[in-house]
């Protein structure tokens, strides 16, 4: 079998959660084929990839905006370049990135309905308690989906935290006026706020044995 660039890397990293099971598998002829392990690992790895890259640029970002201009002025950048920026990053690889959530901030980010129905899986795991790990989903014969679960950690909290407590009052006034349907607050520590959600073209051709 051909070694695909990062599968070994990936398989010491644990955690495979893998499950194609996302819609009813169509019947006859057209029921695409289901993915071989080998690409299972290789979109598990490629999606950790361009997951970590994206956070790691838009949070460097987001820091230095904070630093410069303060949390409205952070805001006001966020809300211009977060999800332009994610598509010049995820378009390098052919493949498609957002971030959505059951609580959305944005309306650009409300989910699809795939994504809605993996965001309600992971919801169901949060109220089990049970650990949260990243997914592989077959979408259809040509497309598949990867998702990653966001978790809060402290530095979100000046922007996602609760009212009077940890959301910066400054952050607060900018965000109310910027997003008066904003259900992106609240949050504490730790919290799970949503899902990267990553598509990518499937060509089981580069698979061959
Ligand atoms: C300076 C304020 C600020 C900070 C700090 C911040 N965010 Fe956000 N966040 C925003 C804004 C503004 C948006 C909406 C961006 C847009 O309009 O595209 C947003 C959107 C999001 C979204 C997209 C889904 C949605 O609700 O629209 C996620 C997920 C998210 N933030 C998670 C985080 C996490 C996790 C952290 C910490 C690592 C964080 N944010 C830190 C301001 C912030």
């Amino acid at each position: 079998m051909r070694i695909v660039n990062g599968v070994i890397l990936f398989l010491t990293l644990g955690s495979l959660a893998i499950s194609c099971d996302s819609k009813p598998a169509p019947t006859g002829a057209d029921a695409p084929q289901p993915l071989t392990e080998a690409e299972a690992a290789y979109f598990q790895e490629q999606g950790q990839r361009l997951a970590q890259t994206a956070f790691e640029v838009l949070s460097s970002r987001l820091q230095a905006a904070m630093a410069q201009d303060g949390p409205a002025g952070a805001i006001a950048y966020c809300q211009v370049v977060a999800n332009p920026l994610l598509d010049s990053l995820a378009q390098a690889r052919q493949a498609t990135i957002r971030r959505t959530s059951l609580k959305i901030r944005n309306p650009l980010d409300a989910p699809d309905s795939l994504e809605q129905q993996a965001l309600q899986q992971y919801a169901d795991r949060v109220d089990r308690q049970e650990a949260l790990a990243p997914e592989v989903k077959l979408v259809d014969g040509q497309t598949v989906a990867y998702y990653a679960p966001i978790k809060v950690q402290p530095q979100c909290l000046a922007c996602h935290g609760e009212s009077g407590k940890t959301l910066n009052p400054v952050a607060e006034n900018a965000l109310r006026s910027a997003y008066p349907e904003d259900q992106a607050l609240g949050y504490r520590d730790g919290d799970w706020r949503g899902l990267w959600s990553i598509r990518f073209i499937r060509d089981p051709k580069q698979f061959v044995q």
